[in-house]
């Protein structure tokens, strides 16, 4: 592609699995996130959202709707009656984008795909709302370092609430960096499309790293400038494609690059090409194999 760039990890990119393997199990569950694991990705992504009784978990959506059989704003529901609802059975694999007729990420959908159904998740962890707490588990107690990419949702709703709250979870694990402190003493780092957000968060934890997420239209308005703070950037790949010289301009701030959502071959070597340090993926097994091709 001929685009070159100082590279601050001199490695290939870390694999961020988004909200788990999301194209081969449901996404933000348990069983999301330890396919992500088996398939080999470096990093977990997931959205934190708060319940109207202060429990964090890991949902994308204002609501549960899309995700669940149950309706309502997760901020509305409490922790017990989001245990009760189904948040498996609506995914098909097979109807994910660029997934449909793929080889290889398609491990345990073969059937299902090829018959064109819902493939049926048996095990409860495939359908039951993710904790953060039992995500931060699952990382803590795996043999190798895990490293969270997590995103604070809805900074407005939740007016600082969801900040104070996760700072105070990953205190509990010991993951909050001490003023001073290397980045890489936290296997975490916390992403928001909020300067406010990543304001609160630098307040509550001034070492803790952060991630400012950029769409194509905040790159365009701010001109890729990155809030007081913010360790590294994050634009959508679709900024990469249109504005490829970004890269370059950041890592020589000293501000490494984390790419979502890179779902294509054609963006993966794309990101390969301009030596970005993360890219952000629902199919990190088919991520991973790429990159094992080179
Ligand atoms: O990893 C960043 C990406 O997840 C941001 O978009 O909507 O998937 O949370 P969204
Ligand atoms: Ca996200």
């Amino acid at each position: 592609m001929g685009h070159s760039s100082v590279r601050i990890a001199p490695a290939a990119p870390q694999i961020v699995a988004h909200r788990g393997a999301s194209t081969e199990a449901p996404e933000h569950t348990y069983a999301a996130y330890v396919a992500a694991l088996e398939a080999g990705a470096d990093a977990l992504e997931c959205d934190v959202r708060l319940t109207a009784d202060g429990h964090l978990v890991c949902v994308h959506d204002g609501r549960v709707d899309r995700t669940s059989n149950g309706r309502g704003r997760v901020s509305a529901l409490e922790l017990a009656r989001l245990e009760e609802l189904d948040f498996g059975s609506w995914h098909a694999p097979a109807d994910e984008p660029g997934f449909a007729g793929e080889q290889g990420d398609a491990r345990d959908t073969e059937g299902a795909e090829a018959a064109g159904e819902p493939v049926e998740l048996p095990d409860r962890d495939a359908s039951r709302v993710l904790t953060l707490r039992r995500l931060l588990d699952l990382a803590a107690g795996h043999p190798k370092r895990v490293e969270l990419a997590i995103e604070v949702k809805h900074p407005t709703r939740y007016a600082g609430r969801v900040e104070r709250r996760l700072i105070e979870m990953l205190d509990e694990y010991g993951w909050v960096p001490r003023p001073g402190q290397d980045a890489s003493a936290t296997p975490v780092r916390v992403m928001s499309f909020s300067r406010a957000a990543l304001r609160r968060v630098h307040r509550l934890a001034p070492a803790m790293p952060t991630v400012f997420l950029m769409e194509p239209f905040m790159y365009r308005t701010l001109g890729g400038a990155l809030p007081a703070g913010a360790a590294i950037a994050g634009p959508s790949v679709e900024i990469l494609r249109t504005r490829p010289e970004c890269v370059e301009r950041w890592h020589r701030a000293g501000r490494p690059v984390h790419v979502w959502t890179v779902d294509e071959p054609a963006d993966f070597d794309l990101c390969l090409d301009l030596g970005v340090d993360a890219v952000i993926t629902n199919r990190p097994r088919r991520m991973r194999a790429e990159l094992e091709t080179r």
